[in-house]
């Protein structure tokens, strides 16, 4: 279920048109923020799909390539005459004004981060009430010199004549700019004039809107057929689960394979919500012996991954097995997966994170109602749902669970050892404010043992790894600078309350070149 393909005409859609990853991602956040449905689509998307789409307006995304170089990024011509509002930003303004007959060149100022924008026309749309004089962020070496017939250039920036162009008539418009980042702080306003006032656009992306379109989606997809959904505890499938069991209620059932490697209390917290709360049909499959029998003797990183990806198919295909009517399987996947696996510069999607891997004979239809969502609104979506706090904000944790905290053999005892000093840490991050600061905060139990002395007695025992990471996305991290006192607090709770821990030592190192979990 897509609206990319089921056109709904109660929602206004933007088109962002990808000539950069991450720009494209970017801008269509903030298009929704302004409560206004974005699509990503291709840069080498046709005048006539765009028009199949109806869009009531379309963004040019910024990108890295310049304009002129003989292989640079293109649109088709034909889509600035279908009469849709376009907006260029960055290399999308560049490419307006290429297109159309203005001319871009090599600039003298390149200009890189804060730049100081002049409004020069007072009839400008998009500074419509703004100050004459702002910030802005910029990021260009080349520059529009001279606009195309009809446009008039409408602010300037020291090393950037024409920073905005606007050509009313045609409802065209380019900056050079981003107004998608922080750093340009009335950039939100300046794409919400181009949305509101330009294109029209109404306020129709709302949370509550998600889940009505996300519920209507799933029960015409459904129909009364059955349908199961595997729970893991963390924010996707939870919402996933949660969204399904408000459109089809009874038809679901949710299977939550307990691998055992889970954190303190985490298995009772899935329970107590779907069960209880949401009076979800839940399987609880307690396979921790099953998981420990196939980890004994297991020491090597991707060994272990290995063995608790087979365990978990083979113990959910079971249970998938048993309900034996059900047509259909709930997938928690994003937007931001869907534009990576359709784009042509993609990067491979982990594959851990999904249930791949059933064997053909099971084969179900899949149901993604998170497919069209940011992370962030599948969290606004999870609070509307009335999902704990718990799980809707809980940080990334990783499939194989505590087993790739646990260095070395994972057995029960080492696992008891860990969950008990990852509570504490985690108690104390929560209690000092600091958990949806940082990215992501956690012990590592490594396969050493040092001295220690604890009243008259000498120990042996295992150090615990402090590990606490600030980060965007997971690909890079730097170490977070916690305050002393939370260390000191950490540090001396864990070797006074967790036998089997007589040392703590804090990871000050950054991804790259170091990663954010052990192994
Ligand atoms: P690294 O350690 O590669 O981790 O810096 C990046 C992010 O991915 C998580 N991670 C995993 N998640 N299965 C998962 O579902 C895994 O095997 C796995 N390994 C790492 C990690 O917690 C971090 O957020």
């Amino acid at each position: 279920m897509t609206y990319g393909q089921a056109s709904s005409g109660d929602v206004d859609r933007v088109l962002v048109v990808d000539f950069g990853a991450q720009y494209a991602q970017l801008i269509a956040r903030r298009v929704r923020e302004a409560h206004v449905f974005s699509e990503i689509v291709p840069r080498d998307i046709g005048a006539a799909e765009v028009a199949d789409r109806a869009p009531i307006g379309i963004i040019l995304s910024g990108g890295p390539a310049s304009v002129y170089a003989e292989d640079a990024y293109r649109i088709d011509p034909a889509i600035l005459d279908l009469g849709i509002p376009v907006l260029g930003i960055c290399y999308g303004h560049q490419l307006l004004a290429a297109t159309l007959g203005g001319e871009v060149a090599h600039s003298d100022g390149a200009e890189y981060g804060r730049a100081d924008l002049t409004v020069t026309s007072p009839d400008a749309v998009l500074f419509h009430d703004l100050p004459e004089e702002q910030p802005v962020w910029m990021s260009h070496k080349d520059e529009v010199v001279a606009v195309p017939e009809g446009f008039t250039a409408v602010a300037t920036t020291p090393g950037a004549a024409v920073a905005a162009m606007e050509c009313p008539e045609r409802g065209l418009y380019g900056v050079q700019f981003h107004p998608e980042v922080g750093h340009t702080p009335r950039g939100n306003e300046i794409l919400r004039h181009f949305l509101h006032q330009v294109c029209e656009a109404r306020p129709t992306w709302t949370h509550l809107n998600i889940i009505e379109h996300s519920i209507d989606a799933i029960r015409a997809q459904v129909g009364d057929e059955k349908i199961i959904c595997g729970l893991s505890g963390g924010v996707d499938s939870s919402v996933a689960a949660a969204i399904v069991q408000r459109a089809v209620g009874d038809q679901l059932t949710c299977i939550f394979v307990d691998h055992g490697l889970m954190r303190a209390d985490e298995g009772e917290q899935v329970e107590e919500t779907f069960r209880r709360n949401f009076n979800v049909h839940l399987v609880h499959v307690k396979a921790e012996d099953r998981f420990l029998e196939r980890l004994a003797g297991v020491t090597d990183p991707e060994e272990k991954r290995k063995a608790i990806g087979e365990t978990f198919i083979r113990v959910f295909e079971e249970e998938a097995r048993k309900l034996s009517d059900a047509r259909f399987l709930v997938q928690g996947t994003l937007y931001p997966d869907v534009i990576e696996s359709g784009s042509k510069d993609a990067a491979k999607i982990k594959s851990h994170h999904n249930v791949g891997g059933l064997p053909d004979d099971l084969a179900f239809d899949l149901v993604e109602p998170l497919r069209d969502l940011f992370k962030d609104e599948v969290r606004a979506v999870g609070e509307e749902l009335g999902l704990p706090e718990e799980i809707v904000w809980r940080q990334p944790f990783p499939g194989p669970g505590l087993a790739v905290r646990v260095i070395g053999e994972v057995t029960k005892e080492r696992l008891d050892i860990l969950r008990a000093a990852d509570s504490i840490i985690l108690e104390e991050i929560t209690r000092a404010g600091l958990y949806n600061e940082v990215w992501q905060s956690f012990g590592v139990l490594p396969a050493i043992k040092s001295v220690g002395v604890q009243g008259d007695f000498r120990t042996y025992a295992y150090p615990l790894i402090l590990r606490a990471v600030t980060s965007d996305d997971a690909m890079t991290a730097d170490w977070a600078r916690l305050p002393y006192e939370v260390l000191e607090r950490i540090s001396s709770r864990v070797i006074n309350e967790v036998e089997g821990i007589n040392r703590v030592a804090y990871d000050i190192s950054s991804k790259p070149p170091s990663t954010i979990e052990w192994e």
